[in-house]
């Protein structure tokens, strides 16, 4: 009787929606270990390096200030032609002298280009029911506003989260994407703007020669006359997250590659991060200085002050950049929110990353900072008394810990020491965004 009493309850519940909404999971396992996938850099799929962590009971989250890149994508087309190419030399020795090769005289590469998959698309439905359950009250309050760059992936993630907001509010709650930020023009979702900042050409390079050497080796000698060198190692061991997330089973690349090698191809991928947009590249940062300018204007409430990226048309008018909603959704992409992080302050190595020596202690993981789906959270808190408002950062779940502006454990600064430490994006990145272009 009491089982069947329980079961009506959560029957009419689950009708109703009416307590405790949670989050039915649409993404499907991969089969690979975690190991494995979080060993992938800026492939690796969503993953939570610590629990979300509320805030104490005495605080009241006032608003949620999410950027997210988009789900998991096919390559981009550059990246494609060039893990073809990859192929085709391996594809074209007669015959292999390691039997664990063989699937490839009957391999078709079969991928798409640049546009999600459905695993990525997925990801953030699920992302948006995870909202919608971790900030149910504020999502009910007012509709989150939501904005996306331009790139059709990201445009379909904005979508696909929009759509899970509503499904786990049971159709309540209805957000939709309200501005395409054009990637040719003023776009703070993206680095497009900085024509003269360097890439991470040299130091990748670097560490390719290095860790790629051993698979070089033993392919060469397993497939006599493919030639392959590093760089078709690094292409060709990335169809092993490709083909992952594409078909959603384990790719036959992943077991052609050690877990050393795919450790050595995290840390390609945190050089090309930190290198390309983030803190060793000179005019990385200053690309964040938009965002950042955005996100100081919704948490004090006041209009935006920039002179980089942002769009003063759009951020001026308040049907394009309000300023009283109570969850703001930007989606993007993993070179801009990296240099998102190195604007605001998070994941600064104390010594820059040796493009020879990886430290196996850094915390500057690509897989980590910005997986697909990654998720940067900025939370305004009302925690009563004097000095009353406060911010917390969390990047896919993990809380940050702010020390620049004075944080304690609980990783809380006021509202006033956040917007003091980001002086250089208030000061428009001290000149930097005008080297740009000079
Ligand atoms: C080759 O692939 C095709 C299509 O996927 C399949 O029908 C066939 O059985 C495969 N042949 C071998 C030898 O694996
Ligand atoms: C925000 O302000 C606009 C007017 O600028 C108004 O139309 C809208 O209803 C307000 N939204 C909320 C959630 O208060
Ligand atoms: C979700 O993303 C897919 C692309 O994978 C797209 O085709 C679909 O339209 C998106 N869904 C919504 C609700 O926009
Ligand atoms: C700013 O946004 C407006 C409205 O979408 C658009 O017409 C204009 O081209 C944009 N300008 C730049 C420089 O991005
Ligand atoms: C590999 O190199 C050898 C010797 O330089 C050459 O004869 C052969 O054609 C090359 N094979 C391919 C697939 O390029
Ligand atoms: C676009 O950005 C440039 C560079 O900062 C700026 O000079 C221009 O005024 C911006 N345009 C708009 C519409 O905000």
């Amino acid at each position: 009787m009491a089982t069947l009493l329980l079961l009506v309850f959560v029957a009419l519940s689950s009708l109703t929606g009416a307590k405790n909404p949670v989050v039915h999971p649409t993404t499907p396992s991969l089969g690979v270990s975690s190991r494995l996938q979080h060993s992938w850099a800026q492939y690796s799929p969503f993953f939570a390096p610590n629990p979300y962590t509320p805030p104490a009971k005495h605080c009241k989250i006032t608003q949620v200030n999410i950027i997210e890149r988009h789900g998991a994508r096919f390559p981009t087309a550059s990246a494609g032609a060039q893990i073809e190419a990859s192929l085709a030399k391996l594809q074209a020795v007669p015959k292999y002298t390691d039997p664990s090769l063989n699937f490839l005289k009957n391999f078709t590469y079969d991928l798409g280009h640049d546009d999600l998959v459905p695993f990525g698309a997925a990801q953030s439905f699920d992302a948006g029911q995870l909202v919608f359950v971790r900030y149910e009250k504020l999502v009910q309050n007012a509709l989150p506003f939501v904005r996306a760059s331009s790139s059709q992936r990201v445009v379909d993630s904005a979508n696909n989260w929009t759509a899970g907001v509503a499904f786990a509010s049971n159709q309540k709650s209805q957000p939709f994407l309200s501005v395409i930020l054009n990637e040719a023009l003023n776009d703070t979702l993206d680095d497009n703007m900085c024509p003269n900042a360097g890439s991470s050409t040299a130091q990748t390079n670097t560490w390719q020669v290095i860790y790629a050497a051993p698979a070089v080796a033993r392919l060469n000698a397993a497939a006599p006359g493919a030639n392959l060198t590093v760089t078709d190692i690094t292409n060709l061991i990335s169809l092993c997250p490709f083909e992952t997330v594409a078909k959603e089973k384990p790719s036959a690349f992943c077991s052609l590659f050690t877990q050393e090698e795919f450790d050595g191809f995290e840390y390609f991928g945190d050089l090309g991060k930190y290198y390309g947009t983030g803190y060793g590249q000179e005019l990385g940062p200053v690309q964040g200085v938009g965002y950042i300018n955005e996100l100081l204007a919704r948490l004090t409430g006041r209009p935006v002050v920039d002179h980089t990226q942002t769009n003063s048309t759009l951020d001026a008018d308040p049907s394009t950049f309000p300023l009283n909603r109570t969850v703001y959704a930007d989606f993007s992409h993993d070179n801009q929110m990296i240099a998102i992080y190195a604007a605001m302050g998070l994941f600064q190595p104390s010594t820059p990353l040796d493009p020879a020596h990886p430290d196996s202690k850094r915390s500057w993981l690509a897989s980590q900072l910005v997986p697909f789906s990654a998720t940067m959270v900025t939370e305004r808190l009302d925690c009563g008394g004097k000095g009353r408002e406060f911010v917390r950062v969390l990047v896919d779940d993990a809380l940050q810990d702010l020390a620049f502006c004075g944080a304690g454990d609980d990783g809380m600064c006021s509202l006033d020491a956040f917007v003091q430490s980001q002086g250089y994006a208030r000061n428009d990145g001290n000149g930097d965004f005008e080297r740009c272009f000079a």
